[in-house]
């Protein structure tokens, strides 16, 4: 059973400036709950219940999220308004936190580096909480717990998506396996849509195996000068060890105004419950 979570959250969100300038892009709110919240409900659920921050500076909030505001409960304590502090409460009780800061933004796979000392040598989910999954029944995360069980290897969650917007994503060509369920030969970080090998796109949750740190440490900077966590996983794709997973349920992509906007109304429309 993977027990870890990882969560990268020391990214600077430029794309919300200037909400972003003093307060992390993960504490932005779709209606009520940051939007990090969101993906440590979704570990919990999947049972990673140790939830892995790796922050930067100016990342306090996060923090402080994950810990109880003693003068908050005790102003609240015994009055109707407990009641909006029942989900947090859940998490808190249900959670283990641990912190890291990642010093320098050097790209997604360096985050992930930096967290391997939280998560040592054991398989670990991965949320990137800029992208909010919601689901029915089964959460995105549990549905890829499943299938490690299964297949023992990494697992990407992908989506299709239109073929202009592939030069967005990181991009996986393979073997279909069953309904919804490939083995990865090839993985591409922001192709031209001209030259992707698929419209199959990763988003932002994975299964990884510890192996992924050795690679990582070996992996050039690749794109943007940054170090890319596709290109680690590519490595492990030559070797057969990834899967990709088409999953159940709706995506939005929340680092994006756009996306944003479009998950708040969603949300306020179908699950946020008013008094
Ligand atoms: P993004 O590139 O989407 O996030 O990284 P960003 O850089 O914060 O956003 P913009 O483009 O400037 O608006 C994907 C995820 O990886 C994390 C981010 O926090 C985000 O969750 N990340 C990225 C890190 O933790 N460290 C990095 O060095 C880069």
């Amino acid at each position: 059973m993977i027990k870890k979570c990882l969560f990268p959250v020391a990214g600077y969100g430029t794309r919300f400036l200037p909400a972003t300038k003093s307060m992390p892009k993960e504490m932005l709110p779709i209606v009520n709950k940051p939007l990090v919240q969101y993906g440590v409900e979704e570990a919990i659920e999947a049972g990673m219940t140790t939830c892995a921050l790796v922050t930067g500076r100016g990342k306090r909030a996060i923090a402080d999220h994950f810990d109880i505001s003693f003068e908050l409960e005790q102003q609240i304590s015994g009055t109707g308004k407990e009641k909006y502090l029942e989900s947090i409460r859940d998490v808190l009780e249900k959670g283990v936190f641990t912190m890291v800061r990642q010093r320098e933004m050097l790209g997604l796979g360096h985050a992930i580096l930096t967290g391997e000392v939280l998560v040592g040598n054991e398989p670990f989910g991965v949320v990137l909480s800029d992208d909010l999954c919601l689901n029915d029944g089964m959460g995105v995360l549990s549905q890829m717990a499943e299938l490690y069980n299964q297949f023992r290897c990494s697992i990407v969650a992908i989506q299709e998506v239109p073929r202009e917007d592939v030069h967005k994503y990181g991009v996986i060509a393979g073997e279909s396996l069953k309904d919804g369920i490939f083995r990865v030969d090839e993985m591409v970080e922001k192709p031209d849509p001209d030259k992707a090998p698929s419209n199959l796109a990763i988003i932002g949750r994975y299964i990884l195996t510890p192996d992924i740190f050795d690679i990582i440490r070996e992996t050039p900077p690749g794109a943007n000068g940054e170090v890319q966590l596709t290109d680690a996983l590519q490595t492990q794709a030559r070797k057969g060890c990834v899967m990709a997973y088409q999953f159940k349920g709706r995506r939005f992509d929340c680092g994006s105004v756009p996306g944003f906007v479009e998950a708040t109304n969603f949300v306020y429309e179908n699950i946020y419950q008013q008094d």
